[in-house]
């Protein structure tokens, strides 16, 4: 009997199998019930006594090295047809997956486009400024609560440098170089120092548009603008220009447009007034047409200015402006189909 049991224990870590059938064959050979191992089993009966505890242990280690061996086979044979799967030549190429525009350049493009088609271009000004093109030829007063620290990012003090504020610096830049006519948007980066909250942040986007030429009128801005609210919001879009103040443009106005969310019929998102506000605009004051080197007896212009991100809202009812800024896959996955 000692002599089978070496002999099964042999052939068995012998064994090889090539797929799941032949494993199987295997199993029923040596572990079924009417298998070579169990038939060694039902022999253990005629062992003499003296004998039998030893052949007990050696028959109890041949049926666990049977099935151990029958194990390793059946790891192997899976993870060779994981193996063989990987190197399937003949399935189809999983798609490609391309990122998406951020909603915020999806906005500032859009808006690009639709001024381009009533003859703007687009020009860019620098995000580190001097106090001069942010707030002295745009004649901000020397005591204006926006030159404040409060507002303001200052990168040095006297000469002060700091971060601009609003796009309007880039006007200045365009003017001071630039022969009117000048018809030009400015899209940029802005920061002031605020507490960042789902409704304010310390940086944010803006499009600033510059308009000068000889006999351009308040009624050329009212109706660049009622063009724009238009083209982005949809054609059943009214306008309303309520007077306001900004120091670079007399007289000035802020342009509210018909809510695009109820009709106009007013909705908590209007707060119940049909209207919502979207940008700054006026004419441009002849104190800044001055201090740019502009004849303001020879010359007059518009100007407007809006937040891309105030759009977008609008366009898309985001409801937290730090979710522009977190980069997150999701978020900016919805934006995929559009444009
Ligand atoms: N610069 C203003 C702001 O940041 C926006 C603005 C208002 C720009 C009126 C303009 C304008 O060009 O005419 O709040």
């Amino acid at each position: 009997m000692k002599e089978k049991i070496k002999q099964l224990a042999n052939e068995i870590s012998a064994l090889k199998a090539s797929d799941i059938e032949e494993l199987e064959a295997i199993r029923i050979k040596y572990l079924s019930k009417k298998g070579e191992v169990s038939n060694l089993f039902n022999e253990f009966r005629n062992v003499p006594n003296e004998e039998k505890k030893e052949m007990g242990q050696l028959l109890n280690q041949l049926k666990e090295t049977a099935q151990e061996k029958i194990n390793t086979l059946k790891d192997a044979l899976s993870s060779n047809a994981a193996g063989t799967q990987k190197e399937d030549l003949t399935r189809t190429a999983e798609a490609l997956k391309l990122g998406t525009r951020h909603p915020l350049s999806l906005v500032r493009n859009e808006i690009i486009h639709i001024f381009s088609k009533i003859g703007f271009a687009v020009a860019e000004g620098p995000e580190i400024e001097d106090d001069w093109h942010v707030f002295g030829a745009l004649n901000f007063p020397p005591e204006h609560p926006a030159r404040d620290m409060q507002d303001t990012f200052f990168i040095e003090k006297n000469p002060d440098i700091l971060l601009r504020t609003h796009t309007s610096s880039v006007q200045v830049r365009v003017m001071e170089k630039q022969k009117p006519p000048i018809r030009l948007l400015f899209p940029g980066r802005v920061y002031r120092n605020e507490a960042i909250s789902y409704r304010a942040h310390c940086f944010f986007h803006q499009v600033e548009g510059l308009y000068i030429d000889k006999d351009v009128s308040f009624a050329d801005l009212r109706q660049a603008l009622l063009y724009f609210a238009k083209e982005m919001f949809g054609a059943e879009t009214e306008i309303r220009l309520r007077p306001s103040y900004f120091p670079f443009t007399e007289p000035s106005a802020e342009m509210d447009i018909s809510c695009n969310i109820c009709g106009g019929k007013g909705c908590p998102f209007c707060k119940h007034t049909g209207w919502v506000e979207i940008l700054g605009c006026g004419m441009v004051d002849p104190n800044v047409l001055k201090n740019c080197g502009i004849d303001p007896d020879e010359y007059s212009g518009y100007a407007f200015g809006m937040g891309v991100e105030r759009i977008t809202n609008l366009k898309y009812q985001v409801k937290d402006l730090r979710l522009f800024s977190e980069n997150d896959v999701r978020f900016l996955e919805e934006f995929e189909a559009v444009l």
